[in-house]
């Protein structure tokens, strides 16, 4: 493989690269945007999307209107007989999305397209419809090792192969090289060498980058079985926190609140006009009577809550840390929920950027990158965080007893990041 074997071969980087970034977009604009609605293989509020767009083309539907039924499907149903058909399907009406682009509504479809059949979400009791897809990236993505994988191994063969032309080049000896870009080769051979090793690693290194900021999780939002409101709760009536994620500060797992925990407010707030409806959800699974959550009947049943912030097995993540030793507040990586009128998300970081006081990241929420570009900015200077003085007084005293030198070069940016206590070692994340 020569200059031009390698120039194919960082363009296929490219385009690898390229590739997993609109499957990407495809997904995080679904499970934005269409998910609370639409499921790929059961019908919910909306029908089913799987192959939808066989679906009309074979249904006899105009060009083009399939596209137009996603940004306006008004416009839709006034141009096209196809769409005014499907317009009937049920009494409830879809949004319109006038922003999305051609290429957008296409990437959604095929990110659609690409859910296999056993993924559609099996229903759980209180759940009807099941909460979308979870973020399976670790599975949608281990393709990419296999291909990493074989790439290595082509670098492997073809570094080998440079070098042996280069010796036959050598053992040739002083026959005059006829073609001209061969003996400048030949004659900057180290040179070309080295600069073809430095090409591939930087091209391996920034794949591998590139890849741990797969936003895949960035933007999800699951169904809930209850629309519950974190505005009206932790906003208007200023609850705690962690009146409802009680281990937030105290454990891994923030937790989530039991039904008895709003049945102590739900009993007598029984909400007036369309919230009675949605309050009366709790009252069944608490096992009270709806009929004002007076008779308490004894049967009880769980409700499911869809989880939305999920890491992977492999990645060990620990709230008191963050929130209790670390002062890291909530709204750091779950932006402002006193604010939140929506079901929760996984916000982007490009939000949570926006919010004041935060640390300024640009790797996606909840990737590797995000993890590890914080713990290489937030400094745990003595005294920054109020009441935790001590702690971090302690952790620099030790220190600066330790290695003073070591210390010195820890503190030449003014501070001492997470990265410099071991934040960056793999083995405090991964089991
Ligand atoms: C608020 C609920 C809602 C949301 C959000 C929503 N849809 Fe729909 N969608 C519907 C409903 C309901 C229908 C069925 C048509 C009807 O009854 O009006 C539908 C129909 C469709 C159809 C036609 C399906 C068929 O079988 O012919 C497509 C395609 C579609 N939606 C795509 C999308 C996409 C893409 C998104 C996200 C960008 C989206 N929808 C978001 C409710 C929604
Ligand atoms: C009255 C109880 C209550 C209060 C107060 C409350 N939450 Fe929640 N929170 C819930 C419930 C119930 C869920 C699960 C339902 C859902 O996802 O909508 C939840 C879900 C969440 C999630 C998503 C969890 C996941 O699945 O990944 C986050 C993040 C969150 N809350 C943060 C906060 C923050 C930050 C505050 C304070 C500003 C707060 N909550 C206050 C009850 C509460
Ligand atoms: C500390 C008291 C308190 C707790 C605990 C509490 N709520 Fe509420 N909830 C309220 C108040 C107050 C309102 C507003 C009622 C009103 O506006 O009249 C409300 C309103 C609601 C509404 C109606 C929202 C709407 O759309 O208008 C829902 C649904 C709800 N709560 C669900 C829950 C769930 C689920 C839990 C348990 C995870 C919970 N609440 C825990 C106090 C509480
Ligand atoms: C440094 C970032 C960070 C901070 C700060 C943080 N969280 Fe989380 N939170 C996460 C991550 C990451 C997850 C996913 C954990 C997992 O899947 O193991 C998560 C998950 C959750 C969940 C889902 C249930 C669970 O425990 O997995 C809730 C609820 C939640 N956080 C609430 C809070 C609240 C309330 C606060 C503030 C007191 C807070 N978080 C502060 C990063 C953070
Ligand atoms: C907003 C900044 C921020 C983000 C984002 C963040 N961390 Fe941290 N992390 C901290 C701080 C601050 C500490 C506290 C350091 C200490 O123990 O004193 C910490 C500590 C840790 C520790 C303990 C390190 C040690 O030396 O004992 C682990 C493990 C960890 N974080 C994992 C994660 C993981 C996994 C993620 C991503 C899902 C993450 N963190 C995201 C700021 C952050
Ligand atoms: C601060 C926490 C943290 C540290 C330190 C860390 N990782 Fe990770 N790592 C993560 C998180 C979080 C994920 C999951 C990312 C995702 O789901 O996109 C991850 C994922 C991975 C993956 C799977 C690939 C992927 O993108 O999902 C590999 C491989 C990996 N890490 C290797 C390493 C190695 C090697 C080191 C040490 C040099 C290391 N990690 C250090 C947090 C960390």
């Amino acid at each position: 493989m020569g200059n031009r074997g390698l120039f194919a071969f960082i363009l296929t980087l490219f385009m690898l690269t390229s590739f997993v970034t609109s499957a990407q977009e495809g997904e995080s604009i679904f499970n934005s945007k269409c998910a609370t609605c639409h499921n790929p293989h059961k019908d919910m509020t909306g029908p089913k999307l799987f192959e939808v767009r066989q679906k009309w083309e074979e249904g006899g539907a105009m060009e083009g209107s399939l596209h137009q039924w996603v940004k306006n499907w008004q416009v839709a149903e006034a141009t096209d007989p196809y769409a005014k058909e499907v317009a009937t399907w049920s009494p409830s009406a879809m949004t319109t999305f006038a922003d999305l682009t051609d290429e957008q509504i296409e990437a959604v479809f095929d990110y659609v397209d690409a859910q296999p059949v056993a993924s559609a979400v099996v229903d759980t009791p209180g759940n009807p419809g099941g909460g979308g897809n979870l973020p399976t990236e670790e599975n949608d993505f281990s393709w990419i090792w296999y291909v990493l994988g074989a790439v290595f191994l082509v670098i492997i063969f073809s570094v080998g192969g440079v070098k042996r032309q280069l010796q036959e080049l050598d053992e040739s000896g002083d026959q005059p090289l006829k073609v001209g870009s061969k003996a400048w080769i030949f004659k900057n051979r180290k040179f070309v060498g080295i600069g073809v090793l430095v090409a591939v690693m930087t091209g391996v290194v920034w794949l591998l980058l590139g890849l741990y900021q797969i936003g895949v999780v960035s933007a999800y939002q699951p169904s809930q079985p209850i629309a519950f409101p974190h505005d009206i709760h932790a906003g208007i009536n200023g609850i705690d926190c962690k009146y409802c994620h009680n281990s937030a500060n105290k454990s891994k797992s923030a937790g989530i609140p039991t039904t008895n925990v709003c049945m102590n407010c739900h009993k007598q707030v029984q909400g007036a006009g369309d919230q009675v409806e949605k309050i009366k959800n709790i009252y069944a699974s608490a096992g009270f009577s709806p009929e004002g959550g007076g008779k308490y009947s004894g049967e009880t049943e769980n409700i499911v809550w869809n989880k939305v912030h999920s890491l992977p097995d492999h990645v060990y993540f620990n709230h008191s840390q963050h929130v209790e030793i670390g002062g890291v507040d909530c709204k750091q990586c779950h932006g402002d929920m006193t604010k939140q009128n929506e079901l929760p998300r996984v916000v982007p970081v490009e939000e949570l950027n926006q919010i004041e006081g935060n640390v300024q990241l640009s790797k996606p929420t909840l990737t590797m990158g995000w993890c590890i570009e914080c713990h290489s900015i937030k400094d745990v200077s003595t005294g920054t965080i109020e009441g935790k003085g001590g702690y971090y007084d302690e952790i620099h005293k030790r220190l600066l007893e330790n290695d003073e030198s070591l210390y010195d070069e820890y503190l030449e940016d003014g501070k001492v990041t997470v990265s410099e206590l071991g934040g960056w070692e793999c083995a405090k994340c991964h089991y």
